[in-house]
């Protein structure tokens, strides 16, 4: 079975194509399932900040490119497919109207299944699919979301129930946040993560974890009055270890609950060396394997969505709206494998 997805949420737009022997969705592994091509095109991080009528227009403007990029690269032709997968949210509207028109464009014409995927999902099984976990506790986080989950039968289906989550803003925007607001190069969680490398003293920050919930906007607030006070260095370093501590703290405490034997972190911000290590070590602590997303799969691309369409058309999942939803939730979505 081969499978095309387009990613289009926010800043990225990707093509990709992922094939599959597997029998079914659950035995679907990285011997049997993999991916044939996986491009992106990224719409720069600029100080302004990310426009959506703009990213929406670049989107545009490489869509054909990035789809004829990904089948040449896989060496597909369009008529060997056999469905098209699409990010059908949580993101932005403008940018997910892109990636729908194209994906429901080609579907049309091949007479193929549109397949929507839930962008969160398509994040935890790309994981999953690469660290070769089975039942993980779930540690995503990305810019808009960040989330403690496990898979759990709960109102008449499996899915990933979330135990624990920002009660304010995601950790990956908190960091875009700091590097726009110090004005670092780049203006976000990379500049951040090149300062904080700099950093040899410890400022204390709010502190917020409620249960297993947790908030950043207050540290944001005392970053911005600490700003010209202390050296970029020094905050940025206290940010992240402040802010990973508070999600690691949150994350054993649902591990304890859970008592899951894999720890998953997944989401664009799992590329975070540092935070890698304190979830590794609070992981073995508990007897658990840590996993980490692979840095080309943890940000957003289209692998994910190819990856997650491929499996729910093998479990024979069916829909009831195709179209766009900029508020879709990880444990909104049932899964039949
Ligand atoms: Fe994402």
């Amino acid at each position: 079975m081969l499978v095309l997805g387009f990613e289009s949420t926010a800043h990225t737009f990707g093509a990709a194509v992922v094939e599959s022997s597997s029998p079914n969705a659950s035995l679907a592994s990285r011997e049997n399932t993999r991916v044939l091509s996986n491009e992106v095109s990224k719409y720069p991080s600029l100080r302004e900040g990310y426009i959506p009528r703009k990213m929406a227009e670049h989107h545009a403007k490489h869509c054909r490119e990035a789809a004829a990029a990904a089948l040449a690269k896989a060496r597909v032709k369009l008529r060997e497919l056999d469905a098209i997968a699409y990010s059908q949210g949580p993101g932005i509207g403008h940018c997910l109207h892109v990636g729908y028109i194209a994906a429901k464009a080609l579907s049309s014409l091949l007479g193929i299944p549109l397949i929507p995927v839930n962008h969160a999902l398509a994040h935890v099984e790309i994981g999953r699919w690469w660290c070769e976990a089975r039942d993980p506790l779930v540690c995503y986080i990305a810019g808009g979301n960040t989330q403690i989950a496990a898979r759990m039968h709960v109102n008449g289906g499996w899915r990933y129930h979330v135990f624990g989550e920002t009660l304010d803003i995601g950790l990956g925007n908190f960091l875009d946040l700091v590097g726009r607001k110090l004005e670092l190069k780049p203006p976000d969680a990379v500049g951040v993560l090149n300062a904080a490398v700099k950093g040899r003293n410890f400022v204390e920050l709010p502190y917020t974890v409620k249960g297993m919930n947790l908030a950043y906007a207050g540290m944001l607030t005392a970053l911005e009055r600490l700003k010209g006070k202390t050296s970029d260095g020094d905050l940025c370093f206290s940010a992240q270890e402040t802010a990973f501590a508070a999600f690691v703290e949150a994350a054993e405490r649902c591990l304890c609950h859970t008592r899951n034997k894999e720890v998953l972190l997944c989401g664009g911000n799992a590329r975070n060396r540092r935070l890698q290590e304190m979830l590794r070590l609070m992981s073995e602590e508990h007897r658990a394997r840590f996993c980490a997303t692979s840095d080309e799969y943890s940000g957003d691309q289209a692998a994910m969505i190819a990856l997650t369409g491929l499996l729910q058309h093998l479990a024979g999942a069916t829909y009831e709206d195709l179209k766009p939803r900029q508020r879709m939730r990880l444990d909104s979505q049932v899964m039949k494998w």
